[in-house]
């Protein structure tokens, strides 16, 4: 591939880095909930400009363990459907009844109207996902209508690692936050998650969760039911070098974004609309196909033609309709459809070089127009 779809980024003197932390926890056997885990805490939360961060062993368990803190076993939580798979098998596993919600096309985020028109008596709190780390002014709209409807928010923040809105960071909208380090994402941790709050008693109940539910690190005392989501030394090093590249690889991903966003202004693709006040930092560079264009020639003939490889949809399915939620889904939600079916992701990285981008461009234009 000439363009593969995404790429991680670690130069020499981080791998170095990397794996003299990791020597140090082999030579003294500090291998789990460790110096390099709290360092990583501790600078997560404050690129995060939010007062905590723990460190948890996945995006997943970063969303599983806040649902568990606000015990929604047997209530409602409403989450958009046009998320992946474990925003919303998440909410299932902490015990939550959930609903699909829609979303606005346009800006690809929860559309208020909708959530506001599905809250019912059951209802203890809501999901929402800044899809391609785009936080989208309308989560301003669902935080006050969380607040008007006495329900808490909780953001699934994978995508949207130093991404902010009006100069307030993804994550810190709600009562919590969640972020992923999986291979794919902005910060690439090999696994980990991480949980951010401003809460205090949150924190001190997420670390017992994380822990096997025990009263604290060193008693055989189980008092909530936890799990094993701790996150081990080896992938706090990792972690922790990606981090203090974040601005970095974002500023590069963003002038990437700026070359596309230029290229395709007068179409035939049509990018998302991100305005000036929210910062992205472009995990995904989403963009609408023409209608008469079919989404998996186009990606056919990209990959074949000009070895370009587009990166995964966010979401090619919307989670309705994906046939493990069948018992939630009740009726279709055409935003999530709609969005779904036509948009595309063009490559991005922290190292992508110029004659890459133009590729891109010059591949997309010569597809869309044959
Ligand atoms: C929106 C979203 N939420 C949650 C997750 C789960 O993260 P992880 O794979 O680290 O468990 C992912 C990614 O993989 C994601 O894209």
């Amino acid at each position: 591939m000439r363009v593969p779809a995404a790429a991680i980024h670690f130069p020499d003197e981080d791998r170095e880095e990397i794996l003299r932390q990791i020597d140090e926890c082999l030579r003294t056997g500090q291998l789990t909930l460790g110096a390099i885990g709290r360092e990583l805490e501790s600078e997560f939360a404050a690129a995060h400009r939010v007062d905590h961060a723990i460190a948890v062993s996945s995006g997943t368990s970063a969303l599983e363990i806040p649902l568990r803190v606000l015990e929604c076993r047997g209530k409602e939580v409403l989450v958009q459907a046009n998320t992946f798979f474990a925003t919303a098998a998440a909410a299932v596993s902490a015990g939550a009844d959930i609903r699909f919600i829609d979303c606005d096309p346009a800006t690809m985020a929860m559309d208020p109207a909708a959530l506001e028109a599905a809250i019912g008596p059951n209802t203890v709190g809501v999901v929402m996902v800044h899809i391609g780390g785009y936080v989208a002014p309308s989560v301003l709209d669902v935080q006050r209508i969380c607040a008007e409807h006495g329900l808490w928010l909780v953001e699934d923040a994978a995508h949207a690692h130093g991404s902010s809105l009006d100069g307030q960071m993804a994550g810190t909208f709600g009562v919590a936050g969640s972020f992923s380090f999986y291979p794919t994402k902005v910060l690439a941790g090999g696994e980990g998650g991480m949980i951010v709050t401003n809460d205090s008693h949150f924190v001190d109940e997420a670390k017992i969760y994380r822990d096997q539910g025990k009263a604290s690190f060193l008693t055989n005392d189980h008092t909530r039911l936890g799990y094993n989501w701790r996150m081990s030394e080896p992938h706090a090093a990792i972690a922790l070098s990606q981090l203090r590249r974040l601005d970095e690889f974002v500023e590069h991903r963003r002038s990437v974004a700026a070359r596309y966003d230029e290229a395709f202004a007068d179409g035939p693709l049509r990018p998302l609309a991100i305005p000036e006040r929210s910062r992205s930092n472009y995990y995904k560079y989403v963009a609408f196909l023409p209608p008469e264009a079919d989404r998996g020639m186009v990606k056919k003939r990209l990959r074949e033609e000009y070895e370009v490889g587009l990166s995964g949809e966010v979401y090619e399915l919307p989670l309705h309709l994906q046939s493990v939620f069948e018992p939630w889904a009740d009726g279709p939600l055409p935003g999530a459809e709609e969005l779904c079916a036509r948009h595309v992701c063009l490559p991005v990285s922290a190292v992508m070089t110029d004659e890459q981008v133009d590729l891109v461009i010059r591949g997309v234009n010569e597809v869309l127009a044959s």
